[in-house]
């Protein structure tokens, strides 16, 4: 009777309740897909990457080397100028320093192993770079952070674009190890459908985007917004920075 009252069935209730049964068994379906997928690392090999592949991986390689380049001048600038200035700046801008010049080293390695040619316009990269940072420290520590702001929001933004690509343009076939056999998508564990060297890749850059924008929260905490003229420097200095990646993924 109980039964009756709470549960009376109309069209209503057995559309509602046909639905949950079939996301359930669609669920439990791509369960067992994902449980019969037999490959899981080391016993794959990785397809050749495409011509279009290759191009567009040495250029993100030549244009963050350049960029992290350009961040670690930036930062040395104005560490020149208000270190001494600011004490209480000093440990700030020391880490996010130390922290560019990270970012730098591990991209000159990675253009060292890959054969990356630099990009041709390295030294107007660092006389422009340690210009901006020394020349905005100059105005005010303001402005050095509004510099921050802005060249943090246009490398974030760049890194988001390439981590996007990476993640949906980076598939080569994948073969099983000992037959050569090519294996499909089904029986290949999803974390091992990209190469360990763009997962790699991949893992760096968006390591380096979170620190990147943990600088410009930074500087927005160090009174960024107080710069004057606050808009005219940031637009400007982001102006100048997508500038300097189009020219650095070309030159
Ligand atoms: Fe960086
Ligand atoms: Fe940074």
């Amino acid at each position: 009777m109980l039964t009756r009252i709470v549960y009376k069935e109309t069209p209503v209730c057995r559309r509602y309740f046909s639905t949950i049964s079939r996301r359930f068994q669609e669920a439990l379906s791509s369960e067992d897909k994902e449980a019969a997928k037999k490959y899981y690392g080391d016993d794959v090999n990785y397809g050749e990457l495409s011509k279009a592949q290759k191009a567009f991986l040495d250029r993100v390689i030549r244009v963050d080397q350049a960029g992290e380049l350009g961040a670690n001048y930036i930062y040395m600038g104005q560490y020149m100028v208000l270190a001494s200035k600011y004490p209480h700046l000093r440990p700030v801008l020391k880490h996010m320093w130390e922290q560019e010049i990270h970012h730098h080293d591990t991209f000159n390695k990675l253009q060292t192993e890959r054969r990356v040619r630099p990009s041709l316009l390295t030294p107007l990269w660092k006389i422009g770079a340690i210009g901006m940072g020394a020349g905005t420290a100059l105005i005010s520590k303001e402005a050095a952070m509004a510099c921050t702001v802005a060249v943090e929001t246009v490398i974030g933004g760049h890194y988001n674009e390439q981590l996007r690509v990476l993640m949906n343009q980076y598939n080569v076939p994948v073969y099983d190890k000992s037959t050569g056999e090519q294996l499909s998508g089904d029986e290949i564990n999803t974390d091992i459908e990209i190469s360990p060297e763009i997962s790699s890749l991949k893992d760096t850059i968006s390591e380096f985007r979170d620190e990147e924008l943990e600088h410009l929260d930074t500087a927005i905490q160090h009174d960024a917004k107080k710069a004057v003229p606050y808009m005219l420097l940031t637009e400007g200095i982001k102006m100048v920075c997508r500038g300097a990646i189009w020219t650095a993924e070309r030159v």
